[in-house]
């Protein structure tokens, strides 16, 4: 139990470092926070910093979230919920870091590399959906609710599948009411037609 509750709380320290702020004061000297959307995320690098940052914070969070499951089946031994759960914590951790006054991003690189670990088949056909409606509407928010929505749809149509779907099914459903919680701003924008394109430098 000691294992679970410490695999939790590291993958919350882990989630909560924020590389993009981290890029953005070592490339730039800004904090990016203030900068084009004002999100702590992959899509906002790549928006003000270009694409090589963008791309490297894109991989790096979603790094935190496989290791954090990781950690979880390593730590969690016989319980199944504990990878769900550290997947959880970093992506709490990407979105209200400690580190940085609790002001991080929308977690949804980290959901990607949590869901991957956790239901690769369902993540993988929400990614397909994801990448086609980015390439026709050029909205990554609105790509990104898709993911996080259609993921634990994918889960049940798939079916349950061993003893910790349950546990991952319902993991999957709070990531998905966190990402719509922090892309608050993002769906009035869409629904206003101010939302930032993919390409365009769009500002806070
Ligand atoms: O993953 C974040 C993305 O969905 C939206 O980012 O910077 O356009 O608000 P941004």
């Amino acid at each position: 139990m000691i294992l679970s509750v410490l695999a939790v709380i590291i993958s919350y320290l882990l989630g909560s470092i924020s590389f993009s702020v981290l890029m953005a004061k070592g490339i730039k000297g800004i904090d990016i926070r203030h900068h084009g959307s004002g999100n702590a995320g992959a899509t906002n690098t790549l928006r003000v910093l270009g694409k090589g940052p963008g791309i490297l914070v894109l991989i790096l969070d979603i790094l935190k979230g496989v290791i954090a499951v990781l950690l979880g089946r390593w730590l969690g031994g016989e319980h199944e919920w504990v990878p769900a759960l550290c997947g959880l914590a970093s992506i709490i951790g990407h979105n209200w870091p400690v580190y940085f006054r609790f002001r991080g991003g929308k977690g949804i690189a980290t959901t990607v590399g949590v869901m991957a670990c956790l239901a690769i088949l369902p993540v993988l056909c929400a990614g397909v959906v994801l990448i086609i409606v980015v390439v026709i509407t050029r909205y990554v928010s609105l790509g990104s609710l898709l993911l996080v929505l259609l993921t634990p749809i994918f889960m049940l149509i798939f079916g349950p599948n061993g003893a910790d779907f349950w546990p991952n099914f319902w993991a999957s459903v709070l990531i998905c009411v966190f990402a719509f919680w922090r892309h608050r701003s993002n769906i009035v924008k869409i629904i206003q037609g101010r939302e930032n394109k993919l390409g365009s430098k769009g500002g806070i």
